[in-house]
C-alpha cells in the first residue's frame, strides 16, 4: 500500500492527547472554565501537567495572574456541554450558568471543581517561563477528586475539527512503565 502525503497542519489531529479538559479559574472576583485538549503529564510526583493555554483565551490572563486552577476531567455524558464551553469566551457571561454546570470549592485552590466532572485535580502554576513564547504552562497537581459513582468513566478524546474518540475498551498488557 502507497502512503499518502499528510499536511503537516494536520498533524495535531494524530497526536492530540486525550483526555479533553476543562480548566476552571477565579479571576477579578469571577469564577470561569474553559476547555482544553492540548496538555501533557510531564511527572508522577506530584503530578506536573504541561498545558497549552492560548492568550487568546480570557483564561491565559486569569493563570497567568493568580496561577491557579482546577483541572475537570468529563465523561462523554456532557461532552455537548464541553464543546459549547470550548467554542464561547467567558469574557463576558458566566460559562457555568449558561451551559449548567455545578461549582463546588475546592481545598487548596480558590477555581472552582466541576460537579459533573469525574475527577478534579486542584493545580498552582510552578513555571510560565514559556508562557509568552508557546502559551504553555506547567502546573502542579495539589489536590486530587475522584467521584467514585461514576465506575466506568469514558472520556472524551479531540481528534480536530469536531471529531471525537470515546475512551472505551481497555486491555491489559506486560508493560514495564510506571
Ligand atoms: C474540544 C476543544 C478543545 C480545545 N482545546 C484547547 C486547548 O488545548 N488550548 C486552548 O487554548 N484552547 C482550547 N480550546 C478553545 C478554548 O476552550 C476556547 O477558546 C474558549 O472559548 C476559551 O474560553 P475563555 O475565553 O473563557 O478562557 C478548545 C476548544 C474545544 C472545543
Amino acid at each position: 500500500m502507497k502512503n499518502k502525503n499528510l499536511p503537516l497542519s494536520q498533524v495535531y489531529r494524530l497526536l492530540e492527547p486525550g483526555p479533553v479538559v476543562l480548566v476552571t479559574t477565579v479571576y477579578k472576583g469571577r469564577q470561569n472554565v474553559m476547555t482544553m485538549s492540548w496538555h501533557t503529564m510531564l511527572d508522577f510526583e506530584p503530578p506536573l501537567i504541561g498545558c497549552v493555554i492560548s492568550n487568546r483565551d480570557y483564561t491565559f490572563n486569569a493563570l497567568k495572574t493568580t496561577k491557579e486552577c482546577v483541572i475537570a476531567i468529563p465523561t462523554v455524558e456532557i461532552a455537548g456541554k464541553v464543546v459549547k464551553v470550548g467554542n464561547t469566551s467567558g469574557r463576558n457571561i458566566d460559562k457555568f450558568k449558561k451551559f449548567g454546570l455545578t461549582t463546588l470549592p475546592g481545598a487548596s485552590v480558590k477555581a472552582p471543581l466541576v460537579g459533573e466532572c469525574y475527577a478534579n485535580i486542584e493545580c498552582k502554576v510552578v513555571d510560565m517561563t514559556m508562557a509568552n513564547k508557546y502559551n504553555f504552562f506547567v502546573l502542579e497537581g495539589l489536590k486530587a477528586w475522584i467521584n467514585p459513582t461514576q465506575k466506568h468513566p469514558h472520556t472524551i478524546h479531540h481528534m480536530g475539527k469536531g471529531v471525537f474518540v470515546v475512551d472505551g475498551k481497555i486491555i491489559k498488557l506486560p508493560s514495564k512503565m510506571k
